[in-house]
C-alpha cells in the first residue's frame, strides 16, 4: 500500500545491502516513520519480540528473515537450531509464527551448510510474495460483503478491532483488505475503528494506515463498539486472527471477544479474515489449547503519546501501588463467528467447512500426525 503516495511493504530486503533487512517500527507510528535496518538475527527476534513489527502473518514473515540473517553469518546446524529456539520464543500466540519457522526448516536442513543462506532469503521472500498474493485474494473475496451492502452509494460501516491491516501483513492487510478494496472500487465505506487498548493498535496504527489510504474513519474507545452496534451503526464487523483452531474458535486481540458477543446481540454479522497460514490444524478447542500471551502489566498502567509541546511523552495512569494484568488476547467461540474470509473464498467456522476447503492442508496435517503417532 501507499504512504504518502509511495507504495512500500512492511518488510523488504534492503535496497543497497541486499543481506539487511528492512523494517517500519511500529512502535515509533503514528508520529515518525523510522524504517529500521536489521542485520542479525538476535535483533530480529527482539523486533517481533518489542513489536516494532507484529500482526500474524508478519511475525511469520519477519522470522523467516530472522532465520535468513542466521544463516547468513553462521549456517551449521547448531547455528539453524539455535535460530529456530530463539525466534520461537518470541511470541506465543500467532501460529504463523511456528508455519514460517517450520518452512524455513524444512527448506534448510536438508541442504549443506554452504547452500543455506542463498536458499534462506529464497524462501524467505517466497513467504513474504506469497503473502502478499493470499491478503489480495482474501481481499477480493470479502470484498462482495461490503459491497452488498453498498448499493447506490449507501454508505457501509464496518467495524475493526486492532490492527488487521497492511502493517500487520506483508501487504494488504487481512481485515483491511477487503476494506481497501471496496474503497478502492468506489464504494462509501466508513470504518469505525476500535482504539484497541492496552497498545492500541487501532487509534495508532489502523486510524494511521487507513488515513494514508484515505478511508473514511472514525476512532472509537473499545468500549463504544457495542453502542454503536445497538444504535443501527454498524453494517458489519471484520477482525483478523493470530490463530484459528480446525474447529474454527478464533484466537485475536484482547476485545475481540466482547465485540462478537455484542453483534450477535444485535444481530450483526461477525467475519474473521485470516489466511490458511492462521489455522492450527492440530487444535480444537480454542479456550483450553491456544496460548494466551501474557504482556507487561506497564502497558496497561501507561500510555505513551504525543504531548501538547510536540515531543512524545509516556504517562501513568494507574496507582503506583495497583498491580495490573496485560493478556492480549482472547478466543471467539466458533459459534459466535458469522463465518470466515479467506484466500480460497468465505468458509463457515467449523470444522467440517474448514477442511473441506482446506482438504489439501488438514490431510497433510493428519499424515504428519500419523506419523509422529
Ligand atoms: O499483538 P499484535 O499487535 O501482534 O496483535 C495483532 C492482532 O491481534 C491482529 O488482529 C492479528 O494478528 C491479525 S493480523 C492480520
Amino acid at each position: 500500500m501507499k504512504i504518502d503516495g509511495t507504495p512500500y511493504r512492511s518488510i523488504w530486503v534492503d535496497e543497497t545491502d541486499s543481506w539487511s533487512i528492512r523494517i517500519i517500527d511500529q512502535t515509533k507510528l503514528p508520529w515518525a516513520l523510522d524504517l529500521v535496518r536489521i542485520t542479525d538475527m538476535d535483533t530480529m527476534a527482539h523486533a517481533i519480540k518489542a513489536m516494532l513489527v507484529r500482526g500474524a502473518p508478519l511475525i511469520g514473515a519477519s522470522a523467516a528473515y530472522g532465520v535468513a540473517l542466521a544463516m547468513r553469518a553462521d549456517a551449521s546446524d547448531a547455528n539453524l537450531a539455535n535460530a529456530l529456539a530463539v525466534l520461537g520464543e518470541t511470541r506465543p500466540t500467532a501460529i504463523n509464527l511456528r508455519w514460517a519457522l517450520a518452512r524455513m526448516q524444512a527448506a534448510l536442513q536438508p541442504l549443506r551448510p554452504n547452500a543455506r543462506a542463498g536458499a534462506a532469503y529464497a524462501e524467505a521472500a517466497a513467504i513474504c510474495d506469497e503473502d502478499v498474493a493470499t491478503n489480495k485474494s482474501i481481499g477480493a473475496h470479502g470484498l462482495p460483503l461490503i459491497a452488498a451492502r453498498g448499493q447506490n452509494g449507501r454508505r457501509v460501516n464496518i467495524l475493526t478491532h486492532c490492527n488487521a491491516g497492511w502493517i500487520a501483513t506483508v501487504d494488504w492487510g487481512t481485515a483491511l483488505a477487503p476494506i481497501y478494496m471496496a474503497h478502492d472500487s468506489g464504494l462509501n465505506v466508513h470504518v469505525w475503528v476500535e482504539e484497541t487498548r492496552p497498545r492500541n493498535q487501532g487509534a495508532s496504527l489502523t486510524a494511521w494506515e487507513l488515513g494514508k489510504h484515505g478511508v473514511p474513519h472514525t476512532v472509537i474507545t473499545d468500549n463504544a463498539g457495542g453502542h454503536m452496534m445497538q444504535r443501527g451503526d454498524v453494517d458489519l464487523v471484520i477482525v483478523g486472527t493470530d490463530r484459528v483452531t480446525r474447529a474454527g474458535d478464533v484466537a485475536n486481540k484482547i476485545g475481540t471477544y466482547l465485540k462478537a458477543l455484542a453483534a450477535r446481540d444485535n444481530g450483526v454479522p461477525f467475519w474473521v479474515a485470516l489466511p490458511s497460514t492462521t489455522i492450527d490444524w492440530k487444535i480444537s478447542d480454542g479456550l483450553t489449547d491456544i496460548p494466551i500471551e501474557e504482556r507487561p502489566a506497564s502497558e496497561v498502567t501507561t500510555m505513551t503519546g504525543r504531548a501538547l509541546d510536540g515531543s512524545i511523552a509516556t504517562v501513568r495512569i494507574v496507582p503506583t501501588s495497583s498491580p495490573a494484568a496485560n493478556p492480549a488476547f482472547d478466543v471467539t467461540p466458533a459459534r459466535l463467528v458469522s463465518g470466515l474470509i479467506t484466500e480460497r473464498g468465505l468458509c463457515d467456522a467449523n470444522e467440517a467447512a474448514l477442511s473441506e476447503m482446506f482438504k489439501d492442508l488438514s490431510a497433510k496435517e493428519a499424515s504428519v500426525a500419523k506419523e509422529l503417532a
